[in-house]
């Protein structure tokens, strides 16, 4: 049964008073029995705004340290975020890994943590356009799975399969591309819900959902207007 997961991460977006103004329109769209479905990933110091404007939203951090707290300027304990309301955590999300030089090591400290901290880790893996141009995609995300999935709890991770080229590009995967690594992912991850990200739209989220092993979306740009990420969400049926 798929779980149709729809997430968007806002990264670097939105002040408290465009929030406000989202979730002011998204509660409008969703009806509260849907909720459940969506998840939004905003800046850290927008968590009082979800609080306030719409309770009962699940949200995320983008991003969190290992440690539970300490001398660490900067950083955001796990269980700081989990106390604020938070359910998940974004990890490894392709820009920590290639503007800010996460490494596998450390984010799998981030996945043990979250866990610790009662968070859900959205782990996030993907292949450069040259890892995918020379065929390594596959070896690639088994390494990625491998170190940062070590000694991790499988069946409390969700996994998101986000290749670099597609993020932010209009390019999404193409469906083959999609089936044929969401497939491979399913026999490693049996029990995992696996999330795609990658310039995801109203126009390919039906096409992409109906793939066999396809949970659902996280979604960047268009989950920035309601318009967008509720489409996506009403195409997220399976024919
Ligand atoms: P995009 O971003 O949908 O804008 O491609 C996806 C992501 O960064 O998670």
């Amino acid at each position: 049964m798929k779980k149709k997961l729809c997430f968007g991460n806002w990264k670097m977006n939105k002040t408290p008073r465009e929030a406000e103004h989202f979730l002011s329109g998204f509660s409008k769209k969703i009806s509260p029995k849907n909720s459940d479905h969506f998840a939004i990933f905003p800046s850290p110091v927008l968590c009082g705004v979800f609080t306030n404007s719409y309770p009962s939203l699940d949200w995320g951090g983008q991003n969190c340290y290992f440690e539970k707290s300490g001398a660490f300027t900067g950083e955001t304990s796990p269980y700081t975020l989990e106390e604020m309301g938070a359910k998940y955590s974004l990890v490894g999300h392709s820009e920590r890994r290639h503007v800010f030089g996460e490494l596998d090591e450390t984010l799998n400290k981030k996945n043990k943590a979250s866990i610790e901290a009662g968070l859900i880790p959205v782990f996030c893996i993907g292949e450069t356009e040259s890892e995918f141009d020379s065929g390594a995609t596959l070896d690639v995300l088994k390494k990625q799975i491998d170190l940062g999935l070590k000694d991790v709890d499988l069946s409390k991770v969700i996994v998101a399969y986000e290749p670099v080229w597609a993020i932010g590009t209009g390019k999404a995967a193409t469906p083959e591309i999609v089936e044929n690594v969401h497939s491979k992912l399913r026999e490693i991850l049996p029990l995992t819900p696996l999330l795609y990200g990658g310039s995801v739209k109203p126009a390919n989220a039906k096409e992409l959902y109906n793939i066999k092993d396809v949970d659902g979306f996280l979604i960047g740009g268009a989950s920035l207007e309601v318009e967008s990420f509720c489409q996506i969400f009403e195409e997220m049926s399976v024919s």
